[in-house]
């Protein structure tokens, strides 16, 4: 059987700081600390794997439900980790792109995202799409709001909406879809993560902590990945790469 290229774009959802935290007898905040050493370990993994995009879901728009504690020293570390992060990410040519609602997010945070983002928007050696305040549901709504708004103010007519139409109002339009999904801790289920571009995404769960998620376990899930046929609604037998792009749904 031929093995598939490395995926084009892996998403993870990074699951499992807290019980590693727990485990050690230590906070919840220790565990997400130590969920950025991963975070790093995994972009390197990544550029070494030649991945041209990776998603990271850092904080989901229902993530506001934890406790206030909690939710206070996520932002603060991402100001943190955004702010001390910026010139290695620049150094090792990763493009910082961030997805999601920023209205609610406090001016220093709003500050660090739109630095990361300018100074590292030229680079090139990986993508880096980090989601912070983003549901799914919360762009496919987004998306519709926006289609409706063209559709009323005349930019696009009703029967231009189609599925790669609507693609281009989700996120990060210019990205590709993801080709592999990680979920790290052991939880099978996408929590609201990119629901409209994982239609045809690999999936692949892990019961490793993401703290404890390290470039071999990468390696792993791109192998298993490699080992798979994708034929997005069709008979195995071509190449069994086809791009999604392009396929009408009623061929699926
Ligand atoms: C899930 O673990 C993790 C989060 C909600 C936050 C993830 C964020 C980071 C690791 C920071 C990454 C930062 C950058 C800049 C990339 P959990 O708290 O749900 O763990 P549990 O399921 O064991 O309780």
């Amino acid at each position: 059987m031929t093995l598939l290229d490395v995926p084009k774009h892996i998403a993870i959802i990074m699951d499992g700081n807290g019980r590693w935290a727990q485990k050690r007898m230590l906070g919840r905040a220790d565990g997400h600390r130590e969920g950025v050493n991963s975070a790093r370990s995994i972009i390197e993994g990544c550029i070494k794997s030649k991945i041209e995009t990776l998603s990271l879901f850092a904080f989901s728009s229902e993530n506001w439900r934890r406790p206030p504690s909690e939710v206070d020293f996520l932002m603060s570390l991402l100001v943190m980790s955004l702010n001390s992060e910026r010139e290695s990410l620049l150094g090792n040519g990763v493009r910082v792109s961030v997805i999601g609602d920023r209205e609610p997010l406090s001016t220093s945070l709003i500050k660090a995202i739109d630095d990361v983002e300018n100074a590292t928007r030229k680079c090139d050696r990986i993508h880096l799409l980090l989601a912070i305040n983003y549901g799914g549901m919360w762009e496919v709504v987004r998306a519709t709001k926006l289609i409706a708004e063209h559709v009323a103010d005349g930019t696009i007519s009703l029967n231009d909406i189609n599925e790669n139409t609507f693609g281009k109002y989700c996120c990060a339009p210019d990205v590709s879809y993801p080709d592999l999904l990680i979920r790290t801790g052991g939880e099978r289920r996408l929590s609201n993560y990119h629901l409209w571009q994982v239609a045809y995404s690999e999936l692949y769960f892990s019961d490793c902590l993401w703290p404890d998620y390290d470039e071999s376990h990468l390696i792993q899930a791109i192998d298993s990945y490699r080992n798979r046929q994708r034929r997005y609604g069709a008979l195995f037998g071509g190449s069994g790469d086809l791009a999604l792009e392009g396929l009408q749904i009623d061929t699926w």
